[in-house]
């Protein structure tokens, strides 16, 4: 018997086009069916070496979406987006723009965390344009379903996915863009980016506009 006969059948995954998620999202998706579904994704070869699949998570309509990049080391153990170091920057980042976590959707362009061994500790490594690409039918499913008013990224990995590889955080940040097909867009730093800081001068003054970015946010979503 051929290999790929003595694997055990994954349901949904009969007929997947390589590279793509696509063949799993159900044909009604709700949230917690996509969830379940995106459980057992073998889309791309990140579901070898992350845990489990870290699935977004936070209210279902929120007018609000963020996207990261994909899930650190602490995701990975916990199974939710933004719960280590980067999460509590982006806390940080919330409460001073008066921005409440628990009304937004928080989620991330690929859902695996991919890393590689350094002595004890697993090293964050950049999501290739393939497992992006894997990857992005969760996060249009995500975004079908709870229909934010703002989908806002942080950092170029989700604004590269989802506004183009010639997007430039850098000069773009906090503007809102609009593209068809999509809701309003915004851009800024990974909360990452700030926890790299070479120093405290620097790391505040990042701070303060990541938090000037999220201010542009909040009045946009109250006016
Ligand atoms: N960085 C991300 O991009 N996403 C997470 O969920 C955590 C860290
Ligand atoms: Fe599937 Fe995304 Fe995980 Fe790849 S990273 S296996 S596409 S859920």
């Amino acid at each position: 018997m051929s290999p790929a006969r003595i694997r055990p059948s994954l349901p949904g995954l009969a007929g997947a086009e390589p590279g793509s998620a696509q063949a799993l999202i159900p044909d009604q998706p709700t949230l917690p069916g996509l969830q379940a579904a995106a459980a057992r994704c073998q889309a791309c070869d990140l579901y070898k070496t992350g845990t489990q699949t870290v699935f977004g998570d936070g209210t279902p309509h929120a007018k609000v979406m963020f996207v990261g990049e994909q899930p650190g080391d602490r995701e990975d153990i916990e199974g939710k987006p933004f719960v280590g170091p980067a999460g509590r920057l982006l806390d940080d980042g919330l409460r001073a723009a008066g921005i409440d976590r628990n009304q937004v959707y928080i989620t991330n362009a690929v859902k695996h965390f991919k890393w590689k061994p350094q002595g004890k500790r697993r090293l964050h490594q950049k999501p290739n344009a393939a497992e992006i690409t894997a990857c992005r039918p969760w996060l249009d499913a995500e975004i079908a379903l709870v229909k934010p008013h703002i989908v806002v990224c942080l950092g170029a990995t989700a604004a590269q996915a989802l506004l183009g590889r010639d997007f430039r955080v850098t000069l773009q940040r906090g503007q809102f863009i609009e593209r068809p097909g999509l809701p309003l867009m915004m851009a800024t730093v990974h909360p990452s980016s700030i926890l790299r800081a070479p120093d405290d001068e620097s790391r505040e003054l990042e701070m303060q506009a990541f938090v000037a970015d999220l201010k542009r946010l909040a009045k946009r979503i109250e006016g």
